[in-house]
């Protein structure tokens, strides 16, 4: 899939200020991530797609590491800055970062690939991993936002409406082809719970996460269509009394040989 890099960076700078009150499930995936940091760790950790830094804010109380924090939205970096002065931050594209190779003796990445080409993302990870380093990552696979992709098939919409997001399988067969090893992949479905249909569109535009790919029916977004959209969910709501919205969340942990 094309994905649009200016179209995403504008996007999560929008999203910047507002990304802190929406991102609990994000900050709970990131403890995930930190509490599998291998105890003996140290040296360079480098912090991919890093938002606005609240992961780095948590990796930083151990003072174990030199930390390098990159993400391609200016916002962000701005945000994340506030939050972890002394880092140094580099605002780029993670698929290809001007690091040297074998930088890295960790490599951090919580809830950003999905933005990325994943065998480019996966390659540049492998290129900057020093030898024995640890990739903790977590990304969202197909079933993120089941809801919305039947709310559209339901008013028999099939558009690119919604993000694709990767297999994690597709995932574990690039760090295999990498040769990284003790390869470990989670998976496990989350919830959040919304009680209006504003809240949860709110929801996902204050994440940023609005569609980025670049062949999406953009303008087709008719005002008729928009209104069956909403109201698959305000039925929903009636019957239900809330509005579900799915997260397949992944957590890749791996070591570089
Ligand atoms: C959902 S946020 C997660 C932020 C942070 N890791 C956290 O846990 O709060 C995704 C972040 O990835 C960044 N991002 C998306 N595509 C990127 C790319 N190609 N290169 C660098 N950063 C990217 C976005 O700008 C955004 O800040």
């Amino acid at each position: 899939m094309k994905l649009a890099k200016d179209q995403i960076a504008r996007q999560f700078s929008r999203a910047a200020t507002t990304y802190d009150t929406a991102a609990q499930l994000q900050n709970e995936m990131a403890s995930v991530l930190i509490d599998a940091i291998p105890e003996h760790s140290q040296g360079t950790l480098v912090d991919l797609g890093c938002g606005t830094g609240w992961p780095l804010k948590q990796l930083a109380k151990s003072g174990k590491f030199e930390m390098t924090a990159i993400d391609i939205a200016p916002g962000m970096i701005e945000m994340a800055r506030q939050k972890a002065p002394q880092m140094n931050f580099i605002c780029c594209d993670l698929e290809s970062t001007p690091l040297p190779d074998a930088f890295a003796n960790v490599i951090f990445s919580n809830a950003a690939i999905q933005w990325c080409d994943t065998a480019k993302a996966i390659g540049e990870i492998a290129r900057i991993a020093k030898p024995n380093a640890n990739l903790l990552l977590s990304t969202f696979g197909p079933a993120t936002f089941v809801e919305i992709q039947n709310a559209w098939k339901e008013i028999g919409d099939s558009s690119d409406r919604i993000h694709q997001f990767e297999n994690p399988k597709t995932i574990e067969h690039l760090l295999e082809d990498l040769n990284f090893e003790a390869i470990t992949i989670k998976r496990e479905n989350r919830q959040l719970i919304y009680h209006s249909v504003d809240d949860l569109l709110r929801g996902i535009r204050n994440l940023g996460a609005t569609n980025a790919s670049s062949n999406r029916s953009a303008g087709l977004l008719g005002k008729e269509r928009y209104r069956q959209f909403r109201a698959v969910f305000e039925n929903r709501l009636t019957q239900f009394n809330q509005l579900e919205l799915t997260f397949d969340c992944i957590f890749v942990f791996a070591r570089t040989a």
